[in-house]
Order: structure tokens, then C-alpha cells, then sequence
């Protein structure tokens, strides 16, 4: 377990997920050498690494071998870094800060940040397809990863954040636009490493369970913390979604509905691990993390 990560956050397994991020750019010479240090910039970035920690806690409490799921867990870090660094661009919310340093475009330059999501979306595919066994198992891993990752899904959700900037949404509208652009993310990144495991249905269907109350909860707290967060211990902008017109929680519900709203929805998922009992410890540690966040 790592104690020296330069963010807060829960710690589970956090030296071994940034050996095996920076393993995971491990190319040839034929990588050029500024798209490489433009990958190694945001994947290697000071994160929360949630994702990488739930593929890794869901194979665990599904009783598997948690090195196995090492691969997935890097293939979730590098979606997630690439949809940041898209998110960031010019024509998507055009930030100029990210985890504490500038965002990608910022510091190498647009066409650059833009190769660098498509090179880590196609890197997180290939390990998941080469270092996950049995080939079944990486078949059904690349298969969920990519509709999670897709049009109907995180891509979908950022196309559908975009088309209602500045156009007042239901607030059904909003949560599917939440469920798409992070739910989806977080759902998948514990469907394969419980599927790693070779969970049961009830442990997956639990897991799906917890992951969809935390992932919506995720994104409710990401609004308010957009309002009330301090840019210092969240290293990015902040107080920008009104005036870019986003729909957000806040904007729709009111802070104060939002925040017991997201409570609920913490509550929730800690509920959904009960069928794992004392196993789930790190699960719900991690629940309650997203629930206190100010990072
Ligand atoms: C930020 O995710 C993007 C959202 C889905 C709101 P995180 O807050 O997990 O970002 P890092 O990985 O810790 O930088
Ligand atoms: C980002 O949502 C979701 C994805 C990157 C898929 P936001 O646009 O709210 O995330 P931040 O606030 O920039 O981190
Ligand atoms: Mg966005
Ligand atoms: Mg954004
Ligand atoms: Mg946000």
C-alpha cells in the first residue's frame, strides 16, 4: 500500500497501480518521443485513482487474485485519463488546469492532447485484449469496456453534457447525462474485476448495485464541489459550470437537496454490499471517501 501519494484519497493498492500505470507506456521507439511524454504527463498525474481501486477491490471481495486484475485496472486509469483530457480541449469545456498541473493542450498543444486520448483509449484496449487470461474472459472484458466507453454510454453522455449547455434539462435528463459520462465508468471498472474473479450473478448484480448509486453520487458531488470546492485541493477550475451553461445538480435541485441527495446515494451503495459482509470493508471505506471528498 502506497503512503507516499501526492494525493489525498483511499490508498488501496496505490504503489502497485502506479508501477503497473507507468509499465503500461511501456512502447517502442516507434511511440514518438513528445506523444509518449504528453501520455506519461496524464496518466502518470497526481489522481484519485478510484477506478483503477474498484477494479481491483471487486475482484478481491469476489474472492480472485487481485495481480490478474492489475491489466483492467490500468485500462480504466487510461479511459479516464483520456476522457479528462478530451473533456479539458478547447471545444469541450477548455480548461487550462488538471490535477494540479496544466491540462494537457496546455502544456504540448491541441493535436497533441488530442492523439493522446486516442493513443491511451487504443493502449487501454490492447492490454486488456493481451494480458488478461483466459481469452474469454479479455473478449468479454474489451467487449463491456468498449459500450461502457461508447456512444450510448461516457461518450454519449459527454455529446449529450455539450448539446444542453445552456438549454435547461429535466432533471431525468440530467441524471442520465451523469449516468452516461461517469456511472458508466465506475460500473464497468467493478464488472471486470468481478468478472476477473469469476463472480457469481448475485456478486455482480451487487456490485452493479453499489457502483450505480457511487457513480451518480460521483458526479452530484462534482457539481457542488464545482460551487463550493477550493481549486488548491481539487487542481482544477472551479465555479465554471454556470457560466459555461453546464446542467448540474446544484443548478437543478439547489445545493442543499444535492448534498443530502448524494448522502443518499452513498447509503445506497454501502447498502448493496451486504451480501459480501466484512469482505466489502475497502468498498465501503471508498464510499464514504466520495461522500467527504474535497479533492
Ligand atoms: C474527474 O474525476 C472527472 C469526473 C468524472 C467528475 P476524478 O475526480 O476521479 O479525477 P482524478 O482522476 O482524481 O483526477
Ligand atoms: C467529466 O465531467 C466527465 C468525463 C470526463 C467523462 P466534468 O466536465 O464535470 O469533469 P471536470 O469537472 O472537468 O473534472
Ligand atoms: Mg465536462
Ligand atoms: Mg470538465
Ligand atoms: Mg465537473
Amino acid at each position: 500500500m502506497s503512503t507516499t501519494s501526492p494525493t489525498t484519497g483511499i490508498h488501496c493498492y496505490r504503489d502497485e497501480i502506479e508501477t503497473a500505470l507507468a509499465e503500461g507506456l511501456c512502447f517502442g521507439s516507434d511511440c514518438p518521443a513528445r506523444l509518449r511524454e504528453a501520455m506519461e504527463f496524464s496518466l502518470l498525474a497526481p489522481g484519485k485513482r478510484l477506478r483503477p481501486q474498484l477494479v481491483l477491490l471487486a475482484c478481491e471481495v469476489c474472492g480472485g487474485n487481485v495481480r490478474q486484475a492489475l491489466p483492467a485496472a490500468v485500462a480504466v486509469e487510461m479511459i479516464h485519463a483520456y476522457s479528462l483530457v478530451h473533456d479539458d480541449l478547447p471545444a469541450m469545456d477548455d480548461d487550462d488546469l488538471r490535477r494540479g498541473r496544466p491540462t494537457c493542450h496546455k502544456q504540448f498543444d491541441e493535436a497533441t492532447a488530442i492523439l493522446v486520448g486516442d493513443a491511451l483509449q487504443a493502449r487501454a484496449f490492447e492490454l486488456l485484449a493481451t494480458r488478461i487470461e483466459p481469452a474469454e474472459c479479455a473478449a468479454r472484458c474489451c467487449g463491456e469496456l468498449a459500450h461502457a466507453v461508447g456512444a450510448a454510454a461516457l461518450v454519449g453522455g459527454q455529446a449529450a453534457d455539450l448539446a444542453s449547455e445552456f438549454q435547461r434539462c429535466t432533471l431525468a435528463e440530467l441524471e442520465a447525462i451523469h449516468r452516461r459520462k461517469t456511472g458508466a465508468l465506475f460500473r464497468v471498472s467493478l464488472r471486470l474485476g468481478a468478472m476477473i474473479a469469476e463472480a457469481s450473478d448475485g456478486q455482480l448484480a451487487a456490485l452493479d448495485d453499489y457502483a450505480d448509486n457511487l457513480g451518480l453520487a460521483f458526479q452530484v458531488i462534482d457539481d457542488l464541489l464545482d460551487v463550493s470546492g477550493h481549486e488548491g485541493t481539487m487542481g482544477k477550475r472551479l465555479g465554471k459550470d454556470s457560466g459555461q451553461g453546464k446542467n448540474t445538480y446544484p443548478a437543478i435541485l439547489g445545493v442543499e437537496a444535492s448534498q443530502s441527495l448524494a448522502e443518499k446515494l452513498v447509503e445506497h451503495a454501502i447498502i448493496a454490499l451486504e451480501i459480501f459482509g466484512e469482505a466489502a470493508a475497502p468498498l465501503r471505506e471508498l464510499a464514504l471517501f466520495v461522500r467527504q471528498r474535497n479533492t
